[in-house]
């Protein structure tokens, strides 16, 4: 079986990367990361990776007249090492449009909140602002608006009476950590594929477990 080759761009402890190379340890997995990139030296994901022995690369954004020459050799060094898809895991730089409409619909996301709620930073600080019940995290399709694109998988999370945003992060990265492999085994197997902006399943399932939140009497 060939394995989808991926490509796993991140810019700090790589967590989320780390969740999707122990899913690609296992031979039976479908997809395997081929490389890992950074746009800081000195990211500790960097480190983590070299562990599961997967190739690294630095690219500094600083050394880049614009954006779009950076995008472009993040491009060609994907490229080169044969990535198929790219997962983002943390990158915290955004890409221009030229570069999304590139990997269209070849190009993931793993976001901390329930989009299309809570897109940008400090997701946890303004759900507990907000007084959200349910907060979360996302997989999705990468489209040139900022944290916007086809939903591939999603996991809520109960915001709990007395949460900090620290103790909620926490949670929600758990499930992070659960909904990326998740989401990345399902489009290696062709199981989704975007149609009209919205993510379309192979096979149908019957999810009746109700959440809510707080819970009923
Ligand atoms: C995660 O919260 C992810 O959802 C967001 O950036 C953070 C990266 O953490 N996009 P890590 O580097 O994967 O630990």
């Amino acid at each position: 079986m060939a394995r989808l080759k991926v490509g796993v761009p991140i810019s700090g402890r790589g967590s989320n990367m780390a969740a999707l190379a122990e899913a690609c340890a296992d031979p039976a997995f479908p997809a395997e990361i081929v490389l890992v990139l950074s746009n800081e030296q000195g990211a500790a994901g960097l480190e983590r990776a070299r562990a599961f022995g997967i190739e690294t690369a630095t690219i500094d954004h600083r050394g880049f007249p614009d954006r779009a020459a950076f995008d472009a050799a993040v491009t060609a060094r994907l490229e080169a090492a044969g990535v198929e898809l790219v997962c983002l895991a943390g990158f915290m730089r955004l890409f221009t449009a030229g570069f999304v409409e590139h990997w269209r619909d070849r190009l993931l996301n793993i976001h901390p909140s329930l989009l299309p709620a809570f897109r940008g930073l400090n997701t946890h600080e303004r759900a507990l602002a907000a007084g959200v019940r349910l907060h979360g995290c996302t997989v999705h399709f990468v489209r040139p608006e900022l944290d916007d694109g086809p939903i591939v998988m999603q996991s809520a999370v109960p915001v709990q009476p007395g949460d900090t945003a620290e103790r909620l992060a926490t949670r929600v990265l758990a499930q992070e950590h659960r909904i990326y492999p998740a989401a990345l085994r399902m489009v290696a197997e062709g199981a989704v594929r975007v149609e009209g902006e919205r993510v379309v399943y192979r096979n149908d399932w019957n999810n009746d477990g109700l959440l809510v939140d707080p819970p009923l009497a």
